[in-house]
Order: structure tokens, then sequence, then C-alpha cells
């Protein structure tokens, strides 16, 4: 901290990042940290290889842990609008809310393959749309790649032949809840399983690197996982996937309510968080918060000039 701008450190005071390669595109004078990203072809080539790890991220912050913590791909999720703008479902995220937390998501992610939702009704009403709205993704956004939800291969390979990595998304996709009638588990029954394994293989051929499988059963996450030659992602789709994938706000426990039965919470931040502002709050009630050490000291004579001039009204 500097005495007497009160700099944090995260900045000059003029908006110019002050930490070495922050936006990797250096200016000027500036050191820059080259960035060793996470490719698509690498996440392709880890099938049978190696297990990926997923994670969902909101923001810089959220972005910059998981990144920090060595996963593999950081998933702006359209689940965001649970996670962190309090709605009930993901159907009412816009592309243009999507757009910003990506931004913010991508100033964090280092390493980590960046992948964004296509959010409802921006891929759905034509193919022209699609391509569109992925490309403001990567080029507004910073995303690497694209996810989108259904059985949509002419979207896929349109979005591909853009330039756009894409990642596919089968079984339960929180976008048709209510054709699903429900958040429920999808491809039970042996026809809809075998359905979902010829729309796994269409999506494959259309183009996708990489294909998230949401809540079925793990025979037929073993069943599609073994079918594809792209890696998939599980969601309670089973063991058998290639990688898994959290929620990070289920993962870290800052998400209330009931909590679909393939989370594991591995954290509760949300009684971490709780505490410090409640002690927080404590501090300044009791007048124990700031400490002299967490003021910036006085300036010789400051205190006689001021105690002056207020004397003399
Ligand atoms: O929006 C999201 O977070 C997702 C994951 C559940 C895969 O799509």
């Amino acid at each position: 901290m500097d005495e007497k701008t009160g700099d944090r450190g995260r900045g000059t005071g003029d908006g110019a990042p002050s930490r070495p390669g922050k936006t990797g595109n250096g200016t000027a004078g500036q050191a820059v940290e080259p960035r060793a990203f996470v490719t698509v072809p690498e996440v392709m080539a880890a099938k049978g290889v190696r297990r990926l790890v997923m994670v969902t991220a909101t923001d810089e912050p959220s972005s910059r842990l998981a990144d920090a913590a060595g996963v593999d791909l950081v998933l702006v999720g359209d689940s965001l609008a649970m996670a962190a703008l309090g709605r009930a479902d993901t159907l009412s995220v816009t592309m243009d809310e999507m757009v910003h937390h990506t931004r913010a998501a991508a100033a964090g992610a280092r390493r980590a393959l960046l992948i964004a939702d296509m959010p409802f009704g921006s891929y759905q009403a034509s193919v022209a749309d699609a391509v569109r709205n992925a490309c403001r993704l990567v080029g507004e956004g910073g995303a690497r790649a694209v996810k989108l939800e259904g059985h949509r291969p002419g979207e896929v390979s349109a979005i591909r032949a853009a330039g756009v990595p894409v990642v596919a998304h089968l079984g339960l996709t929180p976008q048709s809840v209510h054709a699903f009638g429900g958040y429920r588990v999808q491809g039970r029954e042996a026809e809809q399983a075998l359905v979902l394994l010829g729309q796994a293989r269409e999506l494959e051929a259309a183009g996708a690197f990489l294909l998230v499988l949401e809540a079925i059963p793990p025979a037929l996450g073993r069943a599609i996982t073994h079918a594809v030659g792209i890696p998939t992602i599980g969601i309670g789709a089973g063991p058998a996937c290639d990688g898994q994938v959290l929620v990070a706000a289920d993962l870290l426990g800052l998400s209330a309510g009931p909590l679909p039965r393939f989370v594991r919470r591995y954290a509760e931040l949300d009684t971490v968080i709780r505490a410090a502002v409640e002690a927080f709050a404590a501090d300044v009630r009791a007048g124990a918060y700031p400490a002299d050490e967490e003021c910036y000291p006085d300036p010789p004579g400051l205190e006689a000039v001021v105690a002056r001039c207020l004397a003399e009204g």
C-alpha cells in the first residue's frame, strides 16, 4: 500500500493495470507474463488419458481462483442466473449479461480454457443468430469456446465453421425445463437413452469438441463416453465420463435451497462469509475498527493546523 496515494497495488490510478501481464496484451514499457492457455486440441487429447476438471465462474475472482486451483476448463454457465443474479431459473439471462460476466471471468482465466454458455433465445431462432451471438461471446466477452444446449448439429457446425470451438450439452438441459416438465433425470427409458446416444454421435460429427452430460443414469453416461471420440464432462452423469463439472456456488457452499443429488459441497463459504461480515459489523459498532495501524499517518503539524482552523471558526 502506498501511504501517500492509498494505492492497493491494483492499478496506477489512471485505470492502467499495474500487475504485470494482467491483460496479456502489454503496452510499451509494461512487463508481460505470457499466457500458456489450455488449448482445444489439448482438451480433446485428454480423452482416455486423464480426467478433465471444469468449474463454473461468474466473475474475475471466481475465475481467477478456479484457474489458480489448476482446473482445465472454466465455464461461464448460464447457471449464473441463479448463482449470481438471484433468478429462479436460467431462462431470463440475456446475451448482454452473458457477455458482461464472460468478460469479467476472462480477466481471471490465465491458463484454463474459458467457455461461455449461449443463453436461452440466443441460438434457437436461426443459425445466423447462433453464429452472431457465439462471435459476440468470443469477440466482446473473451471466451475461447461456447456451449449450447440440446441436439443442434446445424448450429454447432455453423459456429464451428465461423472458427469458434463448440461444446455440446445433452441430458437435463435446463433451458428446456418447461418442455421436460421440471428438472428431471433424462434417458431413463431405453428408447430415450438410445436417442441421446445418437444425438451425441451427431453432435460430435457436427464438430463439437466436448460434450457436457447432465443428469442421466451412470450407465448411459458410460455408454455415450465410449461411443464418442470427444471427451464427455459429467454433471450427475456418473463416474465414467472423461471429466466432471460442478457449479462453483454449489461446491463452495454458497448456494441456498435444495441441491441436486450430484452436488458435493467442498466448503461452507456462506458460513465463513457471514461470520466475517458479522465480525466487521461488531468491530465497527464497538469502535474497534479502524485501529491506528489501519489509518494513514497524520502528516506532522496537520492536527494543529486543523485545530486552529476549527477554533477560528
Ligand atoms: O450453466 C451451467 O452452469 C452449466 C453446467 C451445469 C454444465 O451448464
